[in-house]
């Protein structure tokens, strides 16, 4: 009998609830619309978040499939509160049997933006003690905090007088994808390198080069999208699979339909002038099934030569620490060069947060959008490579 066949005969139609996907400043539009390719209802951009509803099929499909999400809630309670006794009375309603038993580890993520709570520790303190406390009542035992790796997370949001408790049904955050065995020095987070290629609107079907490409995430995330491989793909847990009303069979007929391709359409071509990044960024690409996919060479990026029939770069330079302003602004000033002289019929797309090196490109930015690479603001920016308006360009910041 075919799978989904079988599964007809155990699903009743699935409830519908609010879900919330977090994720970077600057990634909530291209959020959303992962969102509504996956079938989201209700779709609203909030700061860094998009809050939908949906079922428990569409929260697995968030957590397996969306690319620019870092963690997917489920808010379970809402109410209004003024101090930390209203807030122990509020989760004491809650009936904590219902998501966790007395073995069930947890942990607690208070997010306070609030005048009348100032210690976003001490609201964990008290929802944890509410909890532990209904558990007492009840049974004379109690739930253990685990800070490593609890079995469940639980969110407590207050902004003003609005508290909002969630679960986390990611566990881990979803940029740890699961590939990522060795670190670089400065490696991007996997979530906004993938919300980089999707705000650059690369699909797979032109080449992609990444000149500066270190550990490698850029490369790794583009063929993942290329080849249509789930960002979920490595990982082996999930928040959701501890809750007591986990579905293993919805999961896995989320896992089965995804369809990842054995070839693509485009070169990925990376390079790096480092051997210790080359290594990294191998292995990586190996971890992650795409090293079949990717052209990696141990490089600088003043002898690059990409293909003749044009595509898209994408890269995020040093930025500056532990190099000297002037090299630095010096580098920045070679790769503009590089780009004018080599990459005719290339879009160019730099990340940085050295806006002052940024301008040594030399080249007149077509778009741009403002990131965060952790807690530096950067500048995304976009450069159209003519082969006719090398001149215009070059004499222009002569
Ligand atoms: C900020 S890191 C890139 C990080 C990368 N996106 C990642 O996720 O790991 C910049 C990289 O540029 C490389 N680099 C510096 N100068 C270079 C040059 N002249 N040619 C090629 N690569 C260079 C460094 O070795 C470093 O790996």
């Amino acid at each position: 009998m075919h799978f989904s066949t079988l599964y007809l005969f155990k699903i009743k139609p699935l409830k519908k609830f609010k879900i919330i996907a977090k994720t970077l400043f600057g990634l909530e539009d291209i959020l959303a619309n992962e969102i509504q390719n996956l079938g989201g209802e209700e779709i609203t951009k909030l700061k860094r978040a998009v809050s939908f509803t949906g079922d428990q099929y569409l929260l697995y499909k968030a957590n397996y499939l969306l690319r620019t999400a870092i963690s997917i809630l489920k808010p379970i309670a809402n109410f209004e509160v003024r101090n930390e006794d209203d807030l122990y009375r509020y989760i004491s309603k809650i009936n904590w049997n219902h998501y966790m038993e007395i073995n069930t580890t947890f942990l607690i993520n208070a997010i306070v933006n609030s005048n009348n709570f100032k210690h976003s520790k001490y609201v964990a303190y008290k929802t944890k003690d509410a909890i532990v406390d209904q558990f007492r009542r009840k049974t004379g035992q109690r739930p253990s905090i685990d800070t490593e790796t609890p079995d469940i997370k639980i969110n407590v949001h207050i902004t003003n007088n609005n508290c909002t408790v969630s679960l986390d049904s990611s566990g881990e955050p979803l940029f740890k994808r699961g590939y990522r065995l060795s670190g670089h020095k400065a490696p991007l987070n996997e979530v906004l390198a993938a919300g980089m290629i999707i705000l650059a609107n690369w699909d797979g079907t032109k080449n992609f080069i990444d000149p500066l490409c270190g550990s490698g995430t850029l490369l790794i995330e583009a063929a993942m999208i290329a080849a249509n491989i789930p960002p979920g793909n490595f990982r082996t847990d999930f928040g959701f699979m501890n809750w007591k009303d986990y579905d293993e069979l919805l999961f896995t007929k989320v896992k089965s339909e995804a369809k990842p391709k054995q070839s693509i359409s485009c070169k990925i071509i990376g390079s790096d002038i480092s051997k210790i990044a080359f290594d990294i960024a191998n292995k990586n690409l190996q971890n992650a099934g795409v090293r079949k996919f990717v052209e990696l060479k141990l490089k600088d990026i003043e002898n690059v030569i990409p293909p003749p029939e044009g595509g898209i770069l994408i890269t995020n330079p040093p930025f500056g620490e532990r190099i000297k302003k002037e090299d630095l602004n010096s580098f920045y000033s070679t790769v503009g060069t590089r780009l004018k002289h080599h990459f005719a019929g290339y879009e160019a797309w730099i990340l940085s947060s050295n806006f002052e090196a940024l301008k040594f490109i030399g080249l007149h930015p077509t778009k741009k959008h403002i990131l965060f690479n952790g807690a530096l603001e950067c500048k995304y920016q976009q450069f159209k490579i003519y082969e006719g308006s090398r001149k215009k360009t070059d004499s222009m910041y002569k």
